[in-house]
């Protein structure tokens, strides 16, 4: 019996491990590529950090980024999140590290975890708590001991949560690779010798954790046997690894760029973004990631600093609400099918480069079975012709041709067979005579937070203290307060000339009240001057001063230590005499945060909401609510807080973030259609200038019931807050794709077989599809086989254009989501002769 029941055990445990073996994975990594299961990868990854989005986002997220080509999602692991209070531990909503990488796993994605736990990502204090800045003793990013204990011990608290959960691909499950540290080589050299053996130490402890699976390190060229260094930046196709035994990897391929409060809202073209991806895959590399694929909201107050906006859209491929931005998107899809296409070529051998000209390359992967080739034209001005293996090819500048039989173009960077999508904020009626579903209650009502010292945890101290240390960031706001006698100081009392307060800061936002009124206020990234004259009374006089944080600082060497706050000289001067008083090293009352924060305000359930009318408007520090319903449908939901001043928002109880549509973009360096050859820089591409830098603030589905939703706003500065209006975003009407014949055919004629006959794709195509399943294109608008100009919404005919157009587009199109029109003259007959012609489109979709 004994032994039979052993039997079974035994029985159970050998199929237990043939289940293990058949589903676990051996990642290795050799000098060509990532090495899964014995078999050399290409891999196309994207950045999606879980808690820029909600759970109940990420499935769609993670569809689409596989429907766009994707291998591999990217995250960091956000400690700060994860661990808000020592010892007490978060991995629940948005913070469901476990979820997420589940859901990655379902899609048959791979994951790439990058621990950190510094991960900078414009993320608050870089991703670090901030009661990590008072463990006795600790320095950051370097070699000591408190700081080396506490970043192993999280560390491996989520290695060990991996591997209980079974996610390692070691153990079936889908993350194959993580990183340590973040860009460590960037800042190094200011932490000396002790910086060395801090990456010598992070390399160590990292690999001891044990995960079966290979470690990377970014920007870190002098990273130890055997983490994989890669590459960070808009290009990496001059990288190369520290090793000839690693393979050349890019973490980073930044998508576009964040966004600032005060700055005017970056953009990168796709084409660029294709031709840095094109030759990396040319030069040699095997992995890649958008650095971002999906950038979401930095809800609460988790936006990094000083003054990165609420939106970190990114200009990604999908956007802040989760939906594709087009002609972005498809544009990439496509080219990783091409990359992919060419595959067993690249993962076989090193390319052969060779250069076809001035500018000019070619890059050939060639075996006794296979050829892959990628020629490229890196040249920013002219398109130019090149000779490869006896035929000619176009290649216009700036741009990579990849041809996976070595013979036709399956893909060319700058030609985009990809539709723009356009996507519209619809603004809903929320008055209830607007007769809409989304009706915010007519009622507001408000409760004023006291000016100064309200609480009665505010303490005095001698002169002036720093925010940071002050607050640990429990509060974006501290109270700096001081009660003065004037008395027989006549000089500071003379009617008509007015005493001057002077205040520095160091950041980011100071409001001064003088006897309980706003007598002036500014901002800045990191040093406030506040020049402002006042009145003084005789007797007592209150100077109260607001000092507000706007994300912490999360990048450069030190950046723990950056401060903030008002850190002086503070003086009073006499306009009059020219005497002054240092304000500086008086005895000043401390207050960290704001009554209502500690009373609980942000839910909306207090009984102390006032709804007399008439309500006050543009008044500093004065909290607000009122009611809505939820818009219809199922669309994402922004708030327009135009109207309103700065401060933060909450739905029902969740933080969205802080909203500051009074910060506006400087008024320079904007181009209205910036010119995608030559080399991308953050400053590149910028729109919205001179308008606010954001006015939309995402508003999660999830969030929200068919009715009744509160809405809070703590308004700092002054606003009217029944100018805010909802929106929601739709994936809109219009399509638009200009196709030359010049174009290759559609990547999708192409089979992972590149014997078959090339009869299929030797003309180029022009192709829609209405992005809403429900949707059949309705109308054309335009139409032009030819010449034709312009860019979407504002297409003319050029001075050739075949008189077919339209009716041959509205008959292959009108009553269809999705139509295929072959663009040459055996279609649209013969407009000009002896030009290269293209065919312009803008349809509608409804
Ligand atoms: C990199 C960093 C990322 C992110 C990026 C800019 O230097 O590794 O975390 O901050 O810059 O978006």
């Amino acid at each position: 019996m004994v032994k039979g029941k052993r039997k079974m055990e035994m029985m159970l445990l050998l199929i237990l491990q043939i289940v293990v073996a058949a589903t676990a994975a051996n990642v290795t990594y050799d000098h060509r590529a990532l090495v899964i299961d014995g078999k050399r990868k290409i891999l196309i990854s994207g950045s999606i950090h879980y808690p820029r989005s909600t759970p109940e986002m990420w499935p769609d997220l993670i569809q689409k980024s596989k429907d766009g080509g994707l291998d591999v999602i990217e995250t960091y692991v956000f400690w700060s999140g994860h661990e808000p209070e020592k010892n007490k531990y978060n991995f629940e909503g948005r913070y469901d590290l476990v979820k997420f990488v589940k859901l990655a796993a379902k899609a048959g994605l791979y994951v790439h975890l990058r621990i950190g736990p510094y991960v900078c990502a414009e993320w608050n204090y870089g991703g670090f708590p901030v009661w990590l800045h008072f463990v006795p003793g600790i320095k950051f990013r370097t070699d000591n001991e408190p700081f080396k204990a506490e970043m192993q011990r999280f560390t491996t608290k989520i290695v060990d949560l991996m591997k209980q959960e079974k996610l390692y691909a070691s153990q079936g499950g889908p993350i194959i690779l993580s990183q340590i540290e973040n860009e460590y080589g960037n800042i190094a050299s200011a932490y000396g010798a002790a910086g060395k053996s801090y990456i010598k130490w992070s390399a160590s402890m990292a690999l001891s954790l044990d995960t079966g699976v290979p470690w990377n390190m970014c920007q870190q060229a002098d990273a130890p046997e055997p983490m994989i260094n890669t590459c960070n930046g808009f290009y990496c196709d001059q990288f190369t690894p520290n090793s000839n035994n690693k393979p050349k990897m890019w973490t980073e391929n930044w998508s576009g760029w964040f966004l600032g409060f005060g700055d005017p809202s970056p953009y990168r073209p796709v084409e660029d973004l294709a031709f840095a991806v094109a030759r990396f895959y040319q030069r040699g590399g095997t992995f890649q990631n958008y650095y971002m694929y999906h950038g979401g909201s930095n809800f609460d107050r988790t936006s990094g600093g000083p003054l990165i906006s609420t939106s970190y859209d990114y200009d990604a491929p999908i956007d802040e609400y989760g939906l594709l931005r087009q002609p972005k998107w498809g544009h990439l899809r496509d080219l990783h099918k091409a990359i992919k296409l060419c595959e067993d070529s690249l993962i076989a051998t090193d390319p052969t480069i060779t250069s076809l000209g001035s500018n000019l390359e070619a890059a050939v992967y060639k075996t006794s079975g296979s050829c892959a080739a990628f020629l490229a034209n890196v040249g920013t001005k002219s398109d130019a012709t090149v000779v490869f293996n006896g035929q000619s090819y176009v290649l216009p500048a700036w741009s990579v041709s990849i041809l996976p039989d070595c013979k036709n173009v399956a893909f060319n960077t700058a030609k985009k067979n990809a539709a723009t999508e356009s996507t519209t904020f619809a603004p809903q009626s929320l008055k209830p005579d607007g007769g809409s579903s989304a009706e915010l209650g007519s009622q507001w009502s408000y409760i004023k937070e006291p000016i100064g010292i309200s609480k009665t945890d505010a303490f005095l101290k001698p002169g002036l203290l720093e925010q940071i240390n002050t607050t640990a960031d429990k509060s974006d706001y501290l109270w700096y307060s001081l009660r003065m006698d004037i008395k027989g100081d006549e000089t500071f009392l003379d009617e008509g000339s007015k005493a001057v307060l002077h205040i520095e800061s160091i950041g980011q936002v100071v409001y001064a009240f003088i006897n309980g009124k706003l007598a002036g206020s500014g901002h800045d990234k990191q040093k406030i001057s506040l020049v402002i004259p006042i009145n003084l009374v005789p007797g007592k006089n209150t100077i109260d001063l607001l000092s507000v944080t706007v994300g912490l600082a999360n990048y450069g060497p030190f950046f723990d230590l950056v401060g903030a706050g008002i850190t002086g000289p503070v003086t009073l001067k006499s306009a009059k005499s020219g005497s002054s008083i240092d304000l500086a090293t008086q005895q000043w009352t401390y207050q960290v945060g704001l009554k209502g924060e500690d009373t609980g305000l942000a839910t909306g359930d207090s009984s102390e909401w006032v709804s007399k009318s008439p309500l006050p408007t543009k008044q500093p520090l004065i909290w607000y609510k009122t009611t809505f319903n939820a818009p219809s449908g199922s669309e994402p939901v922004a708030i327009d807080f135009t109207g309103t001043g700065k401060g933060i928002a909450w739905v029902n109880g969740q933080s969205i973030g802080r909203y500051w549509p009074t910060s506006i973009a400087a008024n320079n360096g904007c181009t209205d259609s910036c010119d995608y050859r030559g080399s991308y820089t953050a400053k590149k591409c910028v729109k919205n200038c001179g308008k606010p830098s954001q006015t939309l603030y995402h508003v999660p589905r999830s969030w929200l019931n068919p009715s009744g939703n509160t809405l809070v706003l703590l308004e700092e500065m002054g606003g009217d807050p029944t100018q805010i209006s909802f929106a929601t975003k739709q994936t809109g009407s219009s399509l638009c794709l200009t196709v030359s014949q010049s174009h290759p055919p559609p990547v999708d004629t192409w089979t992972s077989d590149s014997k078959i006959s090339n009869k299929h794709r030797t003309r180029p195509v022009l192709s829609l599809k209405c992005p809403v399943s429900t949707h059949v294109i309705t109308s054309i608008k335009f139409a032009s086989f030819g010449t034709p100009k312009g860019t979407c919404g504002s297409f003319t005919y050029g001075h050739c254009s075949s008189s077919r157009s339209l009716s041959l587009v509205q008959k292959a199109c009108i009553g269809l989501r999705s139509c295929n029109v072959e663009v040459s003259t055996r279609v649209f007959g013969e407009p000009c002769r002896g030009v290269v012609k293209s065919l312009a489109v803008e349809a509608s979709c409804s």
